[in-house]
């Protein structure tokens, strides 16, 4: 199977997770993407959406599925999203596709966060991803000395304007081996919005697109 379809999997199979008239949180990326191609083949039975990036908002709009603003919505029973990488312990790597602001704000108000992705992205030690971290744009160069100090390389993402008006910054060749205190350290920097490390807020469900099929981890 190519790696689009091991994401076409977990998108489908995050569906069983899906209790009828809630509202349920998306996530932004093309594991993502087919989530949304699956929700709209049940769009009928739930009240509709909070989305986490204007790509995923527009995509769920052209299905007719209706997106409230987060601010609506008190909490959520699942949260549905990709990541770029995770570990045994359910931390993850996100913010590839820069929506890691949005999606950590849906994941913090949802009971649970069912993570979908392929089985290029589980590792055992977080980090050959570059990690991304969203930035005020007048703190970029203050932050990226910052994580230099941490042992980092920090590199800016040229060109990518948050849906928030911000920046990237990824962190090159930066092994995680304890995400839980480095994100509280890069979240600690000032100028820094949010780390695309979810380990304060893991995932409570992965489902892995493996060759033999969908794997459940819990
Ligand atoms: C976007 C994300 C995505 O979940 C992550 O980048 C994975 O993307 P894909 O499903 O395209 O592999 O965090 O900000």
């Amino acid at each position: 199977m190519t790696q689009d379809e091991l994401k076409k999997a977990v998108g489908f199979a995050a569906l069983k997770f899906v209790k009828p008239n809630t509202i349920v949180g998306v996530g932004t990326g093309s594991t993502a993407a087919h989530f949304i191609d699956a929700l709209a083949t049940i769009k009928h039975t739930i009240i509709g959406t909070v989305s986490s990036s204007e790509a995923s908002t527009q995509k769920l709009k052209d299905y007719g599925i209706p997106v409230f603003d987060c601010n609506s919505v008190d909490s959520l029973d699942i949260y549905v999203d990709g990541a770029d990488e995770i570990n045994h312990q359910m931390q993850m790597i996100k913010g590839g596709g820069a929506a890691l602001t949005r999606e950590k704000i849906i994941a913090a108000i949802s009971k649970q966060f069912i993570c979908i992705a392929d089985e290029s992205k589980v590792v055992t030690t977080l980090g050959k991803f570059p990690l991304p971290i969203e930035v005020i744009p007048m703190a970029r160069s203050y932050v990226a000395r910052e994580l230099f100090k941490l042992g980092g390389k920090p590199i800016y993402r040229d060109g990518i304007v948050t849906d928030n008006g911000n920046v990237i910054l990824d962190i090159h060749d930066f092994m995680i081996p304890n995400a839980l205190e480095m994100e509280h350290k890069i979240n600690n920097i000032p100028g820094v919005v949010t780390v695309g490390l979810f380990a304060n807020r893991g995932a409570n469900v992965a489902l892995i697109g493996t060759a033999n099929g969908v794997k459940e981890i819990k």
